[in-house]
């Protein structure tokens, strides 16, 4: 079956490639020309586990073709993929612009009956205005459907060839059963809904997990007071199937291109239909005030200011095997801690690239040993596996002070103890 694919994001990229696999024909479209020409001499352009080996195989195997001109994407294709971006605006709302010139673009290119299908992360109220402008360029006829996206940044490959559900909006049968066909080779539950329930099923999916990750944040400042270990609550609380174990890590609190676009969006999107969602604002204020309570720790840990103090930061990326630093707490928190006089040294194993386009005027290194020689404290800002393994009774004789400060409560506070460090965590003691 041939297969558009609008945008060459995570999204868009991750959904060409695995199809592509499936054996079906995908042409993957950006109006990014510099982006295309990368994507066709194999270069992918960000780092994401596993993808560059799929998008290469399907390349090669002339299954997986890019191009700028949707005239070509579209002939002949039997579902075209929207997986264009929708940054956020000032007011929380998602600019939707790529969306609509992409459905633009669509009908101007349509030359048979097709599935359009929006898996970029839209309100639940896009899909009238999506029809409206599809049919304001184009007679030919067409389906809408909705199929949200669940894959996660660093696994997006495993996700998508092992997704925990497929969730298929249609208004039609034809596009129905399209799409369950295309999906037939991805073991998974699937779910078929409305289009308006598939987009309101991504919506909730990312402002309950941010819920969880605000909840246990809470719960861990509470322990700091009371000197409880929030390690051993988590667990706690993991262990009830109701509430499930994942996403109750504390520490700095979620970044990233979703959690926080998606939750703002979702109280912009039901203020407008009458309801004010104070209770997600809150989970947003809880993660944006976790930038100042971690800062606060620093502080303290470092005997009351970190004026002149030299910090090196691990980790950079919103979180491990990305080089995404979109949101990422990395940046808030450097720009806090210089605007405080102190030195930041920072290294990060994938993330420096896209990391020096969002800070100015800090060290980066490459090595972490290098990054910690003579420095006043560790501070551990992203939870790559390559910092759990460092040599810390190395690193304690580089360092000037062994202090640790651990965002993502990941180092092994024993350990460290043992080696002389002063350990510090979110709601570990
Ligand atoms: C998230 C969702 O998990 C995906 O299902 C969804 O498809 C995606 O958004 C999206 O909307 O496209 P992602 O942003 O890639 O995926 O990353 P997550 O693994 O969910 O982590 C988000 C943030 O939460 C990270 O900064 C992470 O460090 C933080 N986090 C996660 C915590 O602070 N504590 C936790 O227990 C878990």
């Amino acid at each position: 079956m041939k297969i558009a694919v609008i945008g060459t994001g995570y999204v868009g990229l991750v959904t060409a490639a695995v199809f592509a696999r499936f054996g079906h024909q995908v042409w993957g479209v950006d109006i990014d020309k510099p982006k295309i020409k990368s994507l066709k001499s194999k270069i992918v352009p960000f780092y994401e586990p596993g993808l560059k080996k799929l998008a290469v195989e399907g390349i090669d195997r002339k299954k997986l073709h890019f191009t700028t001109s949707y005239k070509k994407a579209l002939k002949d294709a039997k579902i075209v993929f929207i997986c264009v971006g929708t940054p956020a605006k000032r007011n929380g709302e998602y600019n939707l612009s790529y969306v609509f010139g992409a459905a633009k673009s669509i009908a101007q290119n349509l030359k048979r009956n097709t599935v359009v299908v929006i898996k970029s992360t839209v309100p639940p109220s896009i899909n009238k205005k999506v029809k409206k402008i599809i049919k304001k360029y184009t007679d030919v006829s067409f389906d809408l459907a909705s199929c949200p996206e669940f894959l996660r940044e660093g696994s997006a490959v495993k996700d998508s060839l092992h997704p925990s559900r497929i969730v298929i909006g249609a208004e039609s049968e034809k596009a129905k059963s399209l799409l369950l066909k295309l999906h037939k080779p991805i073991v998974g539950s699937r779910l078929i809904t409305d289009t308006k329930s598939a987009q309101m099923i991504k919506y909730a999916a990312n402002a309950f997990l941010a819920t969880k990750i605000s909840f246990i944040n809470t719960i861990a400042r509470i322990c700091d007071e009371i000197g409880a270990s929030i390690d051993d609550i988590s667990k706690g609380l993991g262990l009830d199937p109701r509430i499930g174990k994942s996403f109750l890590k504390a520490g700095l609190g979620y970044g990233g291109s979703c959690f926080p676009k998606d939750t703002w969006a979702l109280v912009a999107f039901a203020k407008k239909v009458g309801y004010d969602f104070a209770f997600l604002k809150q989970v947003d204020q809880v993660n944006q005030g976790q930038i100042d309570y971690f800062v606060k720790k620093v502080k303290k840990a470092c005997g009351g200011s970190v004026k002149d103090k030299r910090l090196t930061i691990l980790g950079l990326s919103f979180k491990p095997n990305t080089s995404d630093v979109r949101e990422a707490r990395s940046v808030p928190l450097i720009k806090k801690l210089k605007k405080m006089g102190a030195k930041i040294y920072a290294c990060d194993p994938a993330a420096t690239r896209e990391a020096k386009k969002a800070i100015k005027n800090i060290k980066f290194f490459t090595d972490p040993y290098k990054a910690l020689k003579n420095s006043n404290a560790l501070i551990l800002v992203t939870e790559w596996e390559e910092f759990k393994s460092l040599d810390f009774k190395k690193a304690a004789k580089l360092m000037k002070e062994k202090i640790v400060v651990d965002g993502r409560n990941f180092l092994d506070s024993k350990k460290l103890k043992e080696l002389g460090f002063r350990y510090n965590g979110v709601g570990r003691q």
